[in-house]
Formats: C-alpha cells, sequence, structure tokens
C-alpha cells in the first residue's frame, strides 16, 4: 500500500469499493466524490447496511473507490479481511482489483503486527492473510505478477517483509509447482525472516536502519543477532522445521561466505537459501527506493553477490520475472 493508492483528502482516506459487501453491516461510514471538483459527501452512516441497490447505485456512479475516515480505517480493514476470500475467489471481480485489495489488506496487517513480538493469535491471522495470497497465486495466472508490481521499495519492516515474501512466493511456483503447502510454508518463512527485527519492547521505532543493505550500516559491525533471536521465536511459536531455519539461516551463504554460522550448501535449508536470494534482491531495489529496474536490480546482484546462491535458486527467481513468470504450471 503505498502513496499511489491512499490519497487523503482532510481526514478521509480514498479505499477501493470492490471488497464491500451490499449484504453486510458496515462497520464505517462511506463518503464518496461523484465529481472531482467538490468535496466527498456521506453516503452511508457508520453501522449500515448498504444493500444490494445502494451498492449498485455506487458502481452506477462508475466509482472504484469510496473514503472512509483515518480513524475508521482500522475498522475497514478488519472488515476486508473477514470477508477477503470471498472477494478473492469471485469471479466477478477482475484480477487486478482483487490483488490490489489483498496487497492492501496484507501489508496494513503487517505494519501492526510487525510492532510487537507476536502472540499465537496475532501470529495464526497473519498466517491465514498469507495463505491467501499464496492460494491465489496458485489459482489465477499472472495474480503474483501483479502482486509484485505493487512492491515499491518500501526500506520498512514490513514492506520489506511483504516484497521479500511475495518473491519468495514467485520461487515456490517454480520449486513446489504442485505443493501449494510447501510453496506456503516458504512464504511464511520469507515474511517471517526478519521477525527478529521487531522491536522488543512496544513503542520503539519499524524502519530498518538506513543502509541495511546485508546489514552492513557503516562503521557498525553487522548485527546478526535478529536471526537465532528469530528463530528461537518462531521455535516457540511452534512453526514448522523450515520456517523456524529461513529465519536462521537467511543471511547464510552456500559458498559459505555467510553469517553468523559460515553454513555451506546443502547445510542450508532451501527455505532459507530461496529468502536469502529474495532477501538481497529486495534490499538492494529498497535501497534504492524502488527506483531500480528488475533486471538492474538482478545484475548487480549477480555482480556483487557471485557464488552466493545455488544456480537453481537463481534460475527460479529468474523464471519468476520471465514473461510467464509467477504463473502456476
Ligand atoms: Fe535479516
Ligand atoms: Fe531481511
Amino acid at each position: 500500500m503505498g502513496g499511489s493508492t491512499l490519497v487523503a483528502r482532510g481526514d478521509l482516506v480514498e479505499v477501493p469499493l470492490a471488497g464491500v459487501d451490499g449484504e453486510e453491516t458496515l462497520p464505517f461510514p462511506i463518503f464518496i466524490q461523484p465529481n472531482p471538483d467538490r468535496d466527498p459527501v456521506l453516503f452511508s452512516e457508520e453501522g449500515a447496511r448498504l444493500g444490494e441497490t445502494r451498492l449498485e447505485r455506487l458502481h452506477s456512479f462508475g466509482l472504484a473507490t469510496f473514503f472512509v475516515p483515518m480513524d475508521r480505517l482500522g475498522a475497514y480493514y478488519s472488515f476486508l479481511e473477514e470477508s477477503l476470500d470471498q472477494t478473492l475467489e469471485d469471479p466477478s471481480v477482475p484480477i487486478e482489483e482483487k490483488c490490489k485489495i489483498l496487497h492492501q489488506v496484507v501489508t496494513h496487517a503487517a505494519r501492526s503486527f510487525l510492532k510487537t513480538p507476536p502472540d499465537k493469535k496475532r501470529l495464526e491471522r497473519m498466517l491465514r492473510l498469507l495463505d491467501s495470497t499464496t492460494r491465489l497465486a496458485y489459482r489465477e495466472n499472472g495474480a503474483l505478477r501483479h502482486l509484485r508490481r505493487m512492491v515499491e521499495g518500501d526500506p520498512t519492516l514490513a514492506g520489506h517483509s511483504v516484497a521479500v515474501s511475495l518473491y519468495s512466493l514467485g520461487m515456490g511456483l517454480r520449486l513446489f509447482p504442485e505443493d501449494p503447502t510447501r510453496a506456503g510454508e516458504l512464504t511464511w518463512g520469507a515474511f517471517l525472516h526478519d521477525i527478529g527485527r521487531v522491536p522488543r519492547e512496544p513503542g520503539k521505532t519499524d524502519p530498518l536502519p538506513p543502509g541495511t543493505v546485508l546489514d552492513d550500516v557503516e562503521g557498525r559491525a553487522p548485527d546478526y543477532t535478529h536471526t537465532s533471536y528469530g528463530a528461537d521465536l518462531l521455535q516457540r511459536l511452534d512453526l514448522p522445521e523450515g520456517v523456524v531455519r529461513a529465519a536462521g539461516e537467511h543471511h547464510e551463504r552456500v559458498d559459505g561466505t555467510g553469517a553468523p554460522r559460515g553454513l555451506q550448501g546443502g547445510e542450508i535449508h532451501p527455505f532459507a537459501q530461496a529468502v536469502a536470494l529474495a532477501n538481497v534482491f529486495d534490499h538492494i531495489r529498497s535501497s534504492h527506493r524502488g527506483f531500480l529496474g528488475i533486471f538492474e536490480t538482478f545484475r548487480i546482484l549477480i555482480q556483487s553477490f557471485s557464488g552466493c546462491f545455488a544456480p537453481s535458486m537463481v534460475e527460479a527467481f529468474l523464471h519468476t520475472f520471465g514473461p510467464d513468470g509467477g504463473s502456476a504450471p
């Protein structure tokens, strides 16, 4: 969810209309702006049910978006989250629209999820959203391509975690074409790989320190403690081994030059190998604020990290950016 998809007018925020169901009671008011020269007007009160007729009226205005007050945005996202799978399975919703909603819901959830170390309940809710993403990617060709286009080189922990999860999901489609469950676990591991960076006390800031390409903050020794801290945290939460190891081993390199343990080749879990590549890719991209093209980023990665990643991982990663990239076979 970047600046381009949310437009604030005063304390109103523009959000997509798709995903709003006429049958449900809406826990937020709806403001619409039929005339771009005028301010948005109240269309429906908080707590109202739109009904099909009023929903159709909205669609008949040609509106694809509406406005909610900033302080009801959380209620809007919770509502969307509840009906997400229904929206994603609805054949009448275009794929671009589904991806936009999914990306917004996941990014919004990631921001609040990554503020404090997770408990089981919050974790399960987050994993369900990631599973919705995996299912959509396996069900609809091109979904991942749309989702990936929404990745903007956002250097916050939430932006980075969502980006790495989408890149890794693309690799999962290629590595485990018949096994969405395994690709889903890889996606969990990718999303949670830097969970050890979550502020250990509430109220601390969320963004990654500047210049965290591979944790080489200038003038400071790289800090890899987040890998073992994250792995321990995920183990305590009973996550599968691959997910735990993706967090613990994502700074390892197959040629043994990684950290903190200097593991080599097959000693590194395949999930960690996939996440390592996606992680470096996103760090390069986000350190250029998303302005670097996909292929330029990849060129830097191949030149600067020669030998660091297994050829099969490089191939899977490259495939996701090919012409049919990000499609289930
Ligand atoms: Fe990391
Ligand atoms: Fe990372």
